[in-house]
């Protein structure tokens, strides 16, 4: 019935218009999370990209990135971290402010979750200015790890997010882009 993993995935993501904000089309996950079969197809696009590759540490963006990066992360034996919204990690972090779609917010990651040239895969489920993922590739470079690739469900290629990371040197693999 669908021609590629891709459109699979696309058929079973919702849109929602005008959500949290007038103008904005809101691409929801929540339903591939939900079905079992779509959820494995989603993780195994991601596990088998990075299986023969294997990052030593995958990062997870707050919130709707930690649910793919932990699984991912298990499957692949390797160890998550969680760059957070601010306020919410105990230890001591390094921290980095930036602009949404719609706001703006500051983003914190524990200062011994990486280790100096650790290969770092970062997750998120969308990118859409790019502003997140820079600001979690940023975070991890403080520390000195090397971000090997970005890695997202869904490109809102319209908002330029994606050539933005793309220019400034970060690999991209996403799954399902809407132009
Ligand atoms: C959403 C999404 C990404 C980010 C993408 O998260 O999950 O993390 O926005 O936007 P950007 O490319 O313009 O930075 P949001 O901040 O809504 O938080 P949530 O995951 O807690 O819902
Ligand atoms: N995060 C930022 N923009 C978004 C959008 N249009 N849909 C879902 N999550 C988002």
């Amino acid at each position: 019935q669908f021609p590629s993993v891709n459109d699979y995935l696309r058929h079973h993501i919702r849109t929602v218009p005008d959500w949290p904000a007038p103008g904005v089309q809101f691409r929801d996950i929540t339903p591939l999370l939900q079905n079992p079969k779509v959820f494995r197809v989603l993780i195994d696009a991601f596990v088998h990209r990075y299986m023969d590759r294997r990052p030593d540490v995958v990062a997870g963006l707050d919130a709707r990135g930690f649910i793919l990066g932990a699984v991912v992360a298990y499957e692949l034996n390797v160890g998550f971290v969680p760059i957070r919204k601010k306020g919410k990690l105990p230890f001591t972090t390094v921290e980095e402010t930036y602009e949404l779609e719609y706001g703006s917010a500051t983003v914190e990651l524990h200062t011994d979750a990486v280790r100096a040239g650790d290969r770092v895969l970062l997750i998120d489920d969308l990118i859409a200015t790019g502003g997140t993922m820079m600001a979690g590739k940023k975070l991890l470079e403080k520390l000195g790890a090397v971000v090997i690739e970005g890695a997202a469900i869904v490109d809102l290629p319209e908002l330029g997010g994606s050539a933005r990371l793309r220019a400034s040197g970060l690999p991209l693999f996403t799954l399902v882009d809407y132009a």
